[in-house]
């Protein structure tokens, strides 16, 4: 959840009641150039008011308004004249709390439904009928004193409604799904034409007001930063350059781990084109001396996350005396490590985060990208001077090549995957397949060997296991369907170019039940 500093003002504050859909709701405001942010249902007034918002939204939610332990509406909400919008669970409560009557519908709503609506202002410039997305099992029977229907299905008298005010609004919709087309809309309309917010939330803005805080934060002290070669932490790097310049040092840890060609493009980037200070530390005997023998994925991981830590630790000492170190937390992990009302424990697979360092390393911590989704990273990325090819990178797993090198993880075994991960990588970028067509993509090497004929001789020799999938939030995903042609030439050149491996599979299953990931 959000601490309680207050960051940009004047947009949306989202209670989050628990849907699935929450973190959506702050994304379609937020690419409207609305600054939207999310809290717990329980949060104080304060804190949720810290940054002045002029207006309201309360989310779905896996419970039913008449469960006992069922998340109430605030009190504060009772008593200011906020304006607000309620969305499925969040129009239930303000029909419930306000005397209306909820039951569960006889028919559980779920998929696409037709809304005939009410010329209002939460549906100005929209057609008199609405292709919506409904998700519900319980709906409004009977409207609170005062209150007007604005929308109906064939299903739901009250697919819309609103108070005698026209200061509370709720949908039995979700205009945050792409399944509701005209939605962004709607909650343009809630935030611009009933709240009053302006629409400034700007690449331009989201750079101007981070630095201005980090200048604030950090004042005239020094402030270290582990680069990954990933996304967030070289957006980081770039926003505390430009908000603190030659006080940031950023410090690289070669794990030997990385993918082909990846340690010299982050000295090449960071150091000769952005000319920021660099330690780039060679650690990789280290890693590969600690993993001797070891085959067991979280022993790997705990290894790596462990050496990663001292390695950072022994680097950042040499640099004298340094008061803060930044993080490239993003905003989901903040929301995420929140627990909001009904949000299930949603890691699986334990993911010791290489790169999270431990509190007691004695820094305090700068978090430039707390507030920002991905693609706002992204946008700031590309505005502050950073390559597509760092910008656009997939995600990589923070132990690297370990957790896809199955079996031992060797100098030699890793050198082979790394080969062949930089074929798929290279033959898939050919074919315009890396950044539309693949969320993540990547070679596995595993040590079954099996029986291959070469020339005239007999080989017994290893597979490489090729992974691609499509996600969008990498909880779920499934199988790319990669073009044959191009699955031919990644195996016909590992076949041919990488030592070691006769054999090249494809892997077709979706997550769940594997994993994205091997190990
Ligand atoms: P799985 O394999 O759980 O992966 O489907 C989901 C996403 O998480 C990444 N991943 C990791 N990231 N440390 C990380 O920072 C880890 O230990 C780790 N394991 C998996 C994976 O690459 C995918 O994007």
């Amino acid at each position: 959840m959000s601490n309680s500093r207050a960051f940009h003002s004047g947009g949306i504050a989202i209670l989050d009641y628990g849907s699935q859909y929450t973190q959506l709701i702050a994304r379609r405001l937020r690419e409207q150039g609305i600054y939207s942010e999310i809290f717990a249902p329980d949060a104080p007034a304060e804190q949720v008011f810290a940054s002045a918002p002029r207006g309201i939204i309360l989310s779905g939610s896996p419970y039913s308004v008449y469960e006992p332990n069922a998340p109430q509406l605030p009190a504060y909400l009772l008593k200011m004249d906020v304006p607000t919008l309620g969305i499925c669970y969040g129009m239930q409560l303000l029909a419930h709390t306000f005397g209306g009557t909820v039951s569960s519908a006889a028919q559980r709503e779920y998929g696409a439904a037709n809304v005939r609506i009410v010329p209002c202002p939460l549906f100005r410039d929209l057609p008199d009928q609405l292709p919506v997305w409904m998700s519900h099992g319980d709906r409004v029977e009977r409207l609170p004193a005062g209150w007007r229907a604005l929308g109906s299905t064939s299903n739901a008298p009250y697919a819309a409604i609103s108070d005698p005010e026209g200061r509370r609004y709720a949908v039995q919709f979700h205009p945050e799904v792409t399944h509701t087309p005209h939605g962004a809309v709607i909650l343009r309309n809630f935030a611009v034409h009933i709240c009053g917010c302006t629409p400034d939330w700007t690449p331009a803005a989201i750079i101007d007001e981070s630095v201005a805080a980090l200048r604030a934060q950090i004042g005239s002290e020094r402030v270290i930063l582990g680069l990954s070669g990933g996304v967030d932490s070289a957006v980081a790097a770039a926003l505390l350059q430009r908000a603190v310049g030659d006080q940031l040092t950023c410090i690289f840890i070669n794990t030997g781990l990385l993918r082909q060609g990846e340690p010299e493009q982050v000295v090449q980037t960071f150091q000769a084109h952005m000319g920021m200070r660099l330690v780039a530390v060679d650690a990789s005997e280290l890693f590969f001396e600690a993993l001797a023998g070891v085959t067991e994925p979280e022993q790997k991981r705990a290894i790596i996350g462990e050496k990663f830590i001292r390695a950072f630790e022994s680097a950042a000492r040499k640099l004298g005396k340094v008061r803060f170190l930044a993080q490239g937390t993003i905003y989901p992990d903040v929301i995420e490590s929140g627990g909001s009302a009904g949000s299930a424990a949603r890691t699986i697979k334990k993911h010791h985060n290489v790169g999270g360092l431990p509190p007691d390393l004695g820094f305090e911590l700068v978090e430039p990208l707390r507030y920002l989704f991905k693609d706002e990273v992204r946008q700031i990325g590309t505005a502050l001077g950073l390559p597509d090819s760092i910008v656009w990178r997939q995600p990589f797993p923070g132990p690297g090549l370990a957790v896809r090198c199955l079996g031992e993880v060797t100098f030699e075994r890793v050198a082979r995957l790394r080969a062949a991960d930089a074929i798929v990588l290279e033959e898939l970028e050919r074919a315009n397949l890396l950044r539309s067509e693949t969320s993540q993509a990547f070679a596995v090497l595993l040590p079954t060997r099996s029986v291959g004929v070469m020339g005239d001789g007999r080989t017994y020799q290893e597979t490489i296991a090729v992974r691609a999938v499509r996600t969008e939030d990498f909880m779920t995903a499934h199988w790319a369907r990669l073009p044959y042609d191009v699955l031919a030439r990644i195996s016909e050149r590992i076949v041919n170019e990488v030592q070691g491996v006769n054999r090249v599979v494809y892997d077709i299953t979706t997550k769940p039940p594997s994993t994205i990931e091997w190990e």
